[in-house]
Parts: structure tokens; sequence; C-alpha cells
């Protein structure tokens, strides 16, 4: 077996997953910027509980979407020079249109669950947006996903993202662009 280098792993790690992340950010500071955006839901209920939420609106789902996308052609742009990875064409939509899609899925089951838009529902809020990404892009193609997501790229994602998805949170917070410290 070789042996890993969690250097490498690490800067591999950012780079594949960095769309994905800003997919994940970027609707939160565009929805603190703008704060009229419309719910994805219109306003709607079953029972008690809205559909999604106000968290959750049109604006904010386009917003992730082209951000994601950009970055990742971005990525593609210098992979070459960089002797990094790149997307494939459909990985650059799936990996965050699958990213928001987990969020609205994860949203749409604490509503169902009584939580609050905004209250915090720990590990799905973390990776909810992150198995949406990988499920999606293994749907449309599987062949990039396993030939780029290893286990140990798995791995470190899943420790990685908990760490950085913690610490911008509190800073998002701090700053005003999150409602909550998580
Ligand atoms: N956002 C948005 N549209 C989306 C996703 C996110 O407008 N499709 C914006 C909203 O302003 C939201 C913020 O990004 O408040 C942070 O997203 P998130 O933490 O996922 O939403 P919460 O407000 O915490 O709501 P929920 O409890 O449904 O997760
Ligand atoms: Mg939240």
């Amino acid at each position: 077996m070789e042996k890993i280098n969690f250097i490498e792993l690490f800067i591999l790690t950012v780079w594949l997953m960095l769309p994905v992340w800003l997919a994940n950010m970027s609707p939160a500071i565009a929805g603190s910027a703008f704060k009229n955006f419309s719910p994805l839901d219109f306003g709607k209920s079953i029972g008690s509980q809205r559909i999604l939420g106000d968290g959750k609106t049109f604006e904010g789902l386009l917003t992730g979407i082209v951000i994601g996308a950009i970055i990742a052609t971005i990525e593609l742009y210098f992979s070459k020079q960089l002797n990094m990875p790149s997307y494939s064409l459909i990985a650059i939509i799936t990996m965050p249109a699958g990213a928001l899609f987990g969020d609205l899925i994860a949203s749409f089951l604490k509503r169902r669950l009584d939580i609050k838009r905004g209250s915090a529902l720990p590990i799905i809020d973390q990776l909810d947006f992150v198995i949406g990404a990988w499920l999606l892009t293994i749907i449309f193609d599987y062949n990039w996903y396993v030939n780029h997501f290893t286990i140990p790229v798995i791995m470190f994602t899943l420790v990685i993202t908990g760490i950085f998805h913690f610490i911008f949170n509190v800073i998002g917070y701090k700053i005003g662009v999150c409602n909550e410290p998580w």
C-alpha cells in the first residue's frame, strides 16, 4: 500500500471540494446582502411548519449553483498548469447543484421534524450539501466521481468539511451573515 502524504491529500481535497464549499456558502452571503429573496416554497406550509422555510430561496439556489460552477470552471482552466485534477463538464454542474439540492432536502426534513429555520440539526447541517453533491455527481458522472473521490479523499473531505464549517459559521455569525453560530 502506498504511503499517504497528508499535505498532498489536504491540497487535493480542498481543490476538489472548493466549488462545493463556496456553492454552499455564497447563498448565506448573498442572502444577508439582499434581504428580499423569494422563498422556494412560496411561503406555503405542510401542517404547522413551512415546506422549506424562508432560508431556502430562488435567488440563493441560483447564486450557489452559479458561484460553484464558476469556481469549478476557473479550476478547470488552471488545472493543467498546476498539475491538479479538473472537474468534468458534468461535474461542474452536478457538484454545486447537488450541494444546493442536498441542503434543500435537509431543510425539508428539518421542517418535518418541527425544527425551525436556522435551528441546528447537527451532522445533517454540516454534511447535507456534501452528500448531495456526491450523490448527484455519482448519478450523472459515476466515472469522474470514482476516479477522484478515493476513500482517503472521502474521509478527508468529511473531516475537513466539519472543521471548516464550524470555523466559517462562527466567523459568519460574528460578521452577521449567519443567524446562529452553527
Ligand atoms: N440561502 C438561500 N437559499 C438557499 C440556501 C440558503 O437564500 N437555497 C440563504 C438564506 O439566507 C439562509 C442562508 O443562506 O438563511 C444560510 O443557509 P442555511 O444555513 O442552509 O439556512 P438556514 O437559515 O439555517 O435554514 P434551515 O434551518 O432551513 O437550514
Ligand atoms: Mg442552517
